[in-house]
């Protein structure tokens, strides 16, 4: 079967793969990302079809048979760089696994599009780091300058957005805000980011988790998905409910969360050589302590001892969320002298957690049928503790363990404004860029967010679009503002932006007990 790739005629076999996985597996194109595939649902695989945006995962390859496909190797070049400085200049990309995507779908937009249409591109994608922003800001950026007419497939346009040269305090700021090592630059809104995925030996035997805990082989991810005997997950029915019932007592505050999934995009991988060390599912992205025991290394390498080859070990987004850590659930009561009792689902380390912001809180820990947690996720345990102190103070108000300190308002037209002390900025482009994100991961956290789990303990919502991860059209506008007088060390201080945005959206609901307070809002 042929079709034109970027420019150039290819010729693969017609044997029912999907667009992506050709790409991906067969051609070596890996900008085009799977973050969900075959879900069709996060827009991380999206390639020009003739022009048109289109998700790879849910192509078959054989339907572009004779057609032209671009990818964002395949983008004039002037074209493609004046976005990835854009994103780049308005810290538009963090970790990059849903940028190529994004730039593809905007690519084919018209130099007049407007906010709406803006918008209305930016629902076919999901980005769980930048909380949307700067993003569009990019993107005004990009559409509003004189002579910026792309037609489909990207043409040559002159754009005068080269990026600032990135000192070593960007990627300083970005290391201490995501939480592992992390690239700064164009390369990583290209999808350079270096993930594990992409940078494995082609010829690597390809291994995937089965249904009862071992792990299929094949020479190809197709293959080794079907000898898994993967049938897709989906979204349930079933209503996501508070696994811990609220401590007796008279109460001030009361609050319940739910299972939240972590919701990185860019799904656990890592590969191994015999002998080797395995490779960091972390390479540009932390996934926000999402991934911090990740199963995928250590398979990765007992699979290269036992196989004698290279091994990919690749989990599917019905994967993550099945073996990956949730935020542990919690039920809390608190009085306005910062007494109280929190039940957690027992988790290693949530109660120093807790301890480290509200010292006289009792802290339960109990134990409930359900997926693994971990104290490693975001600001997991003492978050809760400094909303509830928070919210009895009735001020959103937070200082981290770390010393950071953040104050988040939300005003009567939606815009959220955050104070944030986090040492020496060192990049206030990059620093604002996480505090923005940190608003939009709060924000779905008390309003959307969380998953079905039965009683037996599985998760139910499989897919990446039942999470409750906010879209772009959902964001308030945010202002963030940075103490750049604070000659401190640097420290993270996008954490402490999220426990005090959490505060002030549960304030300005009115401290409804049950998170997610408005599930539903999202598709
Ligand atoms: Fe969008 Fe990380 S930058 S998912």
């Amino acid at each position: 079967m042929e079709f034109v790739l970027n420019g150039g005629a290819v010729d693969v076999p017609d044997d029912g793969m999907s667009l992506l996985d050709v790409l991906r597996e067969r051609l070596g194109i890996h900008s085009a990302k799977d973050g969900c595939s075959p879900q069709g649902q996060c827009g991380c695989c999206t390639v020009l079809v003739d022009g048109q945006p289109r998700v790879a995962c849910v192509t078959p390859a054989r339907r572009v048979a004779g057609r032209e496909v671009t990818t964002i190797e395949g983008l004039e070049p002037a074209r493609r760089d004046a976005m990835a400085d854009a994103f780049t200049e308005h810290g538009a990309s963090q970790c990059g696994f849903c940028t190529p995507g994004i730039l593809m779908r905007l690519s084919a937009l018209s130099a007049n599009a407007t906010k709406e249409k803006i918008d209305q591109a930016l629902l076919a994608h999901l980005c769980r780091c930048t909380g949307w922003q700067t993003i569009e800001e990019a993107t005004r950026a990009l559409l509003s300058h004189p002579g910026d007419k792309p037609p489909p497939g990207g043409a040559p346009a002159e754009v005068a957005t080269s990026a600032r040269p990135r000192t070593g305090g960007a990627q300083r700021r970005a290391e201490l805000e995501g939480g592992v090592a992390q690239r700064v630059g164009p390369e990583v809104a290209l999808g350079g980011g270096g993930f594990a995925e992409d940078t494995a030996p082609p010829e690597a035997l390809v291994a995937v988790p089965t249904s009862d805990g071992g792990w299929a082989t094949g020479e190809t991810l197709a293959e080794a998905r079907k000898n898994a005997g993967k049938v897709q997950g989906r979204r349930t029915t079933i209503v996501p409910t508070h696994p811990l019932d609220v401590p007796e007592g008279n109460w001030d505050v009361t609050l319940r969360t739910t299972w939240v999934e972590p919701a990185y995009l860019e799904p656990d991988a890592s590969w191994c050589l015999p002998g080797g060390e395995p490779a960091s599912p972390l390479a540009n992205g932390g996934a926000f302590g999402g991934k911090a025991n990740s199963i995928a290394p250590q398979a990765a390498k007992r699979l290269a001892e036992e196989h004698q080859r290279p091994v990919r070990v690749v989990l599917s987004r019905e994967d993550t969320v099945r073996l990956g850590p949730k935020r542990p659930p919690i039920a809390a009561g608190i009085n306005r002298d910062g007494t109280g009792v929190i039940r957690v689902v027992r988790t290693p380390g949530i109660a120093d957690a807790i301890h480290a912001v509200a010292p006289k809180l009792v802290v339960e820990e109990i134990d409930v049928a359900g997926p693994p947690t971990s104290s490693a996720i975001r600001a997991a345990g003492w978050a809760e503790a400094a909303v509830l102190l928070a919210a009895v103070n009735g001020r959103a108000e937070v200082t981290a363990p770390n010393g950071a300190r953040a104050e988040a308002t939300i005003a009567t037209d939606g815009t959220v404004t955050v104070h944030v002390s986090a040492g020496r900025p060192l990049d206030t482009t990059i620093l604002r860029s996480y505090c923005i994100g940190a608003t939009h991961m709060a924000i779905g956290w008390v309003t959307s967010e969380g998953i079905a789990v039965d009683e037996e303990g599985r998760p139910h919502d499989l897919t990446i679009r039942s999470f409750g991860i906010l879209r772009a059209k959902d964001m308030p506008h945010v202002e963030v503002r940075i103490d750049e007088d604070d000659d401190r060390e640097p420290i993270n201080g996008s954490d402490a932006v999220f426990a005090a945005v959490a505060a002030a959206a549960w304030l300005d609901r009115g401290l409804p007990t049950d998170w997610p307070t408005e599930r539903g809002r999202t598709p």
